[in-house]
């Protein structure tokens, strides 16, 4: 199938220009500037579809380095499949996810990964790779890391929070870092102090303090800050690259921001949720609706002003990638899990189907220009997961995961408008984005098209990653 955009604006990290895009088969032939339009012959007359962009504009298909598809957690499963969370996303302009593959104390990393290959083979709508969570840092996994990196496994993620389920001691901490900083992993955390939080945790609940927003109010920004630089710490005694997932606090960025400052290979991530959400607005509603947006790191207070800064440190590049970190609940027996007790609500959000939207309005808003819109969505996540070449940007040779986004469009989000994702309300109810997906390609093949999915399960393949662009 050969496929030629016309008339758009391409958009990619490095700029904007006016220029067609040949697609053939499943990657990008040429790229094809006014003057060149023709090769000759008459390319739209030739081709098997042309795809008419104007006004629009031409973008690489979104990355979302963070997500959980039917992970279990909290006592329950996250709701959507591979293959429902991967069309989603799809809807939304992602053509990539990065899934965390979890490995629990007890158990043999290869055959984690083994599972999580086996629920996502065949089915997903896009191409993925898996991270690998060590939940259990013992000599065989650490062994396990090396294997894994040759597999194109290459990014481990570890636990500052949850004791006796995911959480790693300081120790462990240092040797998984060890072992990354010889084959060339990259470690990823998450930085909450675990131990404090769950001491907040049982006295909250002592004084009858059960409702949603206590998840917040107990997960203060001290005990992110706080690991973040103990994290950051232990990494700078190996030289490991360390990346801090789903970052809320202003002084946790700041923490990272120092540390980059004096020449340290460390990254941050953010998520739409903080971007946008707060303890007041959402995690503090009347009766129990706020579990809704119970997620670690919490939405934090809209008084303590940590939106506003997050956005900043995402235009200095200070945060370096924006994800979701999908991890999907229904409110239904999942959420409900919690009720009378917000310890018991399984942590998460689902926003895989709206980042590009969300993110999109910050540009739309003034806060980020255009092409740091793809440079934090795509580019940078190819580049930081080891998939730049063929993800990530609009070239020659890259797949042809393209995204045709209409300013001049409006979305309407909730759970009866666009909402794909298999749970029983969204997070993100009645928000307006002045844009819209219009149309996607994931490897050459047209999956969004004039508001309906063309694609089939098992479209998307494994991604055998590389190392991270960004390592040293
Ligand atoms: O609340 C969250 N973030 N759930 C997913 C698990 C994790 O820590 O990323
Ligand atoms: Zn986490
Ligand atoms: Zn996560």
């Amino acid at each position: 199938m050969t496929i030629l955009i016309k008339n758009g604006t391409i958009v990619t990290a490095q700029g904007s220009s006016q220029a067609d895009v040949l697609v053939d088969g499943e990657t990008i032939a040429a790229i094809l500037a006014p003057g060149e339009r023709t090769l000759g012959v008459d390319l739209a007359a030739s081709v098997d579809r042309v795809i008419d962009a104007t006004g629009k504009y031409v973008v690489p298909g979104g990355i979302d380095g963070h997500t959980h598809m039917e992970m279990p957690f909290g006592g329950t499963v996250a709701s959507d499949s591979f293959e429902t969370g991967t069309r989603a996303a799809a809807w939304g302009g992602t053509t990539t996810i990065i899934d965390f593959a979890v490995q629990k104390q007890g158990e043999r990393v290869q055959d984690c990964l083994a599972e999580w290959h086996r629920k996502a083979d065949g089915n997903c709508a896009i191409d993925y790779g898996f991270h690998q969570v060590v939940g259990g840092v013992d000599a065989d996994s650490l062994k396990a890391m090396d294997e894994l990196v040759d597999e194109g496994v290459t990014t481990f993620k570890l636990f500052m929070a949850y004791p006796g389920v995911f959480l790693s001691s300081d120790g462990q901490i240092l040797q998984a870092m060890q072992q990354a900083s010889g084959n060339g992993a990259m470690i990823m955390m998450h930085a909450e102090n675990g131990s404090a939080i769950d001491v907040l945790v049982a006295q909250a609940l002592a004084e009858g303090k059960t409702d949603p927003k206590y998840h917040s109010l107990t997960r203060p920004w001290e005990t992110e800050a706080e690991a973040t630089n103990r994290a950051i710490m232990l990494a700078r005694m190996t030289g490991a690259p360390l990346y801090i997932v789903h970052m809320s606090a202003k002084q946790a960025v700041n923490v990272l921001q120092a540390h980059k400052d004096e020449g340290w290979n460390v990254f941050g991530e953010t998520c739409p949720q903080y971007l946008y959400l707060s303890l007041e607005d959402q995690l503090s509603q009347p009766g129990f609706e706020g579990a809704k947006w119970v997620c670690s790191t919490p939405l934090r207070s809209k008084a303590e002003e940590h939106q506003e800064e997050l956005w900043r440190y995402l235009r200095t590049n200070d945060l370096s990638v924006i994800s979701t970190d999908h991890c999907p609940f229904c409110f239904k027996e999942q959420k409900e899990m919690g009720v009378g007790d917000f310890s018991k609500i399984p942590n998460g959000i689902g926003s895989v189907e709206h980042r590009m939207d969300l993110i999109y309005q910050g540009v739309v808003d003034g806060r980020i220009s255009l092409q740091r819109w793809v440079e934090l969505c795509s580019t940078t996540p190819a580049r930081m997961f080891g998939l730049y070449g063929r993800k990530g940007d609009i070239r020659p040779g890259f797949d042809a995961d393209i995204v045709i986004y209409d300013p001049a469009g409006r979305t309407e989000i909730g759970y009866h408008k666009t909402h794909h994702m298999n749970m029983d309300h969204s997070a993100w109810e009645g928000v307006v984005i002045d844009g819209h997906v219009d149309t996607v390609l994931s490897r050459g093949k047209v999956v969004i098209d004039d508001n309906e999915y063309h694609g089939a399960k098992g479209d998307g393949v494994f991604l055998k990653r590389g190392l991270s662009q960004y390592l040293i």
